[in-house]
């Protein structure tokens, strides 16, 4: 499949940081996860692809659109939805009031065209009923939902989420996973997270990015399979193990190295990242 958006050579210091190091990217239509440590890189690497900040060096497309010339920057954005991080929400706006001065940013200028639009996004996300309702009196996740429903106004074919899970409880996360699920049809939608779990239930692909670079890259299955064989129990803290814990059974989980003849688990997708992060996922991909 060709890719719909593509990176080479993305690197961004800050003073003497290394945030983005050379980084090499392809995505393909549906949903690709981006995992990492606290301060890898990954609201880096999405601010930058989002047009929110330049690359020191390196380029990228998204959708054949190059954002180094104005006009090829302003072709990005439009077919670009964004949610950031930390959203700026105004807490006096209505959740209706915020995503349609989202909608007026995006250029949609026909005021009934534009309401029309931003009903549709807010009941996409399942706020058609508190749609007048203000946004400080919204649970954090409505308020996740309205981020949603702003970065989907206007149909954009690349969809940059950062973190829109965290904060949610286990059954509007799963809520959120079905959003997002479907997002990612006929999008190409990119995702950061701790939560291995939406890795492993909502992605097609996946990113381990550490320090500035991307570690590995390939399917949730290829990860989880970076941990073959290196999962197992014990009765006793394993040296041998780079990660180990009593589990609530009271048996330990060890992570690494196994002895001979030892009781070997399943592998999670969890235990081929921490692999990976360690530098022991075997033949870890750029
Ligand atoms: N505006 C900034 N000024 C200076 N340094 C920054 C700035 N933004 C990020 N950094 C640094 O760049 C590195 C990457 O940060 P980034 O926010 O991209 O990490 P992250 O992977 O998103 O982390 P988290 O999981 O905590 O959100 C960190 O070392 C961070 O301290
Ligand atoms: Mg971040």
């Amino acid at each position: 499949m060709n890719p719909t958006v593509s990176a080479s050579g993305l690197s961004l210091h800050y003073g003497r940081t290394r945030a983005l190091d050379e980084v090499e990217l392809r995505l393909t239509p549906g949903v690709t996860g981006l995992l990492g440590p606290n301060g890898a890189g990954k609201t880096t690497l999405l601010r930058v692809l989002a047009t929110a900040v330049p690359a020191d060096r390196g380029s990228f497309t998204v959708l054949g659109h190059d954002p180094r010339t104005a006009r090829g920057r302003q072709e990005v954005r439009r077919h670009l939805g964004y949610l950031p991080q930390t959203p700026g929400f105004h807490p006096g706006f209505t959740a209706f009031e915020f995503v349609d001065y989202v909608a007026i940013l995006k250029e949609l200028t026909d005021r009934r065209a534009r309401h029309r639009e931003v009903r549709r996004v807010l009941e996409e996300v399942g706020l058609g009923e508190v749609r007048g309702r203000r946004i400080r009196k919204l649970s954090g996740g409505m308020r996740q939902r309205v981020a949603l429903a702003a970065a989907l106004v206007g149909d954009p074919g690349f969809l940059v989420l950062d973190e829109p899970t965290v904060g949610l409880d286990p059954e509007q996360r799963m809520r959120f996973r079905e959003l997002i699920a479907r997002a990612g049809e006929g999008r190409t939608v990119l995702l950061s997270t701790h939560q291995t779990e939406d890795v492993a239930m909502l992605c097609r692909r996946v990113l381990v990015m550490a320090g500035g670079t991307v570690r590995f890259d390939g399917t949730p299955a290829e990860l989880t399979a970076r941990a073959a064989g290196r999962v197992w129990s014990s009765t006793e803290r394993d040296p041998g193990a780079k990660a180990g814990w009593r589990t609530g059974t009271g048996t330990f989980r060890n992570v690494g190295d196994p002895p001979a003849g030892a009781d070997l688990a399943e592998a999670t997708l969890e235990d081929g990242y921490l692999l990976v992060l360690d530098g022991m996922g075997a033949g870890v991909a750029a």
